[in-house]
């Protein structure tokens, strides 16, 4: 397996990501911004896959006509020249003071209305750009004060969106599917759909649940204390990981959007164990862009911002190489059966056993040895995370 990356790994990168001047709440730009005709040749050069972009990042808001289709043109150009694709588009609802309190659900509606022209003009740029998600991440969408945001309206005015930006693409005819792209906090003090769980629910509620899924991001569930790899986990199950956000983030705390690996490194395996090994017969689970949502630290010049878009997709497939030596390797084949993992598979009552099955079964309970569990038959997942922890560190 090579580690140098290619278009093959579906590597994509947000325009943002690398255009991070460095701003934070204390303090102003470290670096000078970057054209997207520079980014596209850097990242081609590099061997990603792909550019993603807010409206906002391409051609900034308030753009005449003319500008705005200035700025589409270079692009569209940079991408014939390099063959990058743009598979991605998002909308930006958060920086203009416009969305100080959200986009779809601003409690102001003649808010919520530009927004949801600004997302339609949005979904046709998409379109034409051939991009085939369209992300939809509601950073602004939520509260600091409780009585401030009436939840439920809150939610039926997300509903009522999203439901009127997929009969607009149904219509149109795109192909083109949502991912929304859930996080608890940051910049509000709460947000609307804080996790992957909170977002499949949600999602369950359109009129068009097969047009909407999810782009999670690690740090954000890892935000809120969660297990990142399980999240993908539940979201696989449920059939909607439509996109992911890849960075890093160090326990709860603000989001940090590290570089990819940069965190909970343990989870990165399992991560890529899951989306590179865990779907049927061994194979990907997921076949989607791999796309890194990270921001080159604040402490980097232009040097350190390619070293770091490198570094992205270096982790990756190192963990990629170090999940198939996990997956290939006997002992660990023979610690996941002691250890019953694939028994989990195996369905608790027999076929057609039923409920009479099982309580004619005397072996299921009266002469079941529930005592045999003290004291013995112990699972052996902690030698299982050795033989992982051992491959991730190349021990192996
Ligand atoms: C964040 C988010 C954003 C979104 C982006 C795409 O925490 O700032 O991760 O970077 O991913 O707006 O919708
Ligand atoms: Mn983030
Ligand atoms: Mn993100």
């Amino acid at each position: 397996m090579t580690l140098t990356p290619t278009p093959a790994d579906q590597f994509t990168f947000g325009l943002w990501t690398v255009g991070y001047n460095g701003t934070d709440p204390f303090g102003g730009p470290t670096r000078a911004p970057l054209d997207v005709v520079h980014v596209v040749e850097k990242l081609a050069s590099y061997g990603a896959y792909g550019l993603t972009f807010h409206d906002d990042d391409l051609f900034a808001f308030g753009s005449t006509e003319d500008e705005r289709r200035h700025q589409i043109e270079r692009l569209k150009g940079a991408l014939a020249a390099t063959g990058l694709k743009v598979p991605m588009i998002t909308t930006n609802l958060f920086s203009q003071p416009v969305f100080k309190d959200g986009g779809f659900t601003s409690n102001d509606r003649a808010v919520r209305r530009f927004a949801l022209r600004k997302v339609l003009r949005n979904i046709d740029l998409a379109a034409e750009m051939g991009a085939k998600i369209f992300v939809m991440w509601g950073g602004r969408e939520g509260a600091e004060y409780d009585a401030a945001k009436d939840i439920r309206s809150a939610l039926e005015r997300y509903r009522e969106a999203v439901n009127l930006l997929g009969q607009y693409v149904l219509d149109k005819g795109y192909d083109i599917r949502f991912a929304i792209e859930p996080k608890p906090n940051e910049p509000r003090g709460d947000i609307l759909l804080p996790t992957v769980g909170h977002a499949l629910a949600f999602i369950e509620s359109l009129e068009h649940p097969e047009m909407v899924g999810l782009n999670p991001e690690v740090g954000h569930e890892q935000m809120a204390g969660l297990n990142f790899a399980t999240a993908i986990a539940q979201a696989l199950y449920h059939g909607k990981l439509f996109h992911i956000d890849l960075n890093g983030q160090r326990g709860i705390k603000y989001d940090q959007d590290l570089v990819f690996g940069h965190g909970d490194l343990h989870n990165a395996f399992a991560l890529v164990d899951l989306l590179e090994n865990g779907g049927p017969d061994g194979g990907q689970a997921y076949t989607g862009m791999r796309h890194f949502d990270y921001k080159p630290s604040r402490t980097e010049d232009e040097t350190g911002v390619w070293a770091s878009v490198q570094a992205n997709m270096h982790t990756y497939l190192l963990l990629k190489e170090r999940a198939k030596a996990f997956r290939a390797d006997p002992e660990v084949q023979q610690a996941l059966a002691d250890c019953k993992v694939p028994e989990l598979a195996v369905p608790t009552v027999g076929e057609g056993e039923g409920y009479a099955g099982l309580l004619a079964d005397r072996s299921a309970f009266e002469e079941f040895d529930a005592g045999a569990y003290y004291n013995g038959k112990g699972f052996g997942f902690v030698r299982l995370q050795q033989l992982a922890t051992e491959h991730l560190l190349g021990a192996r």
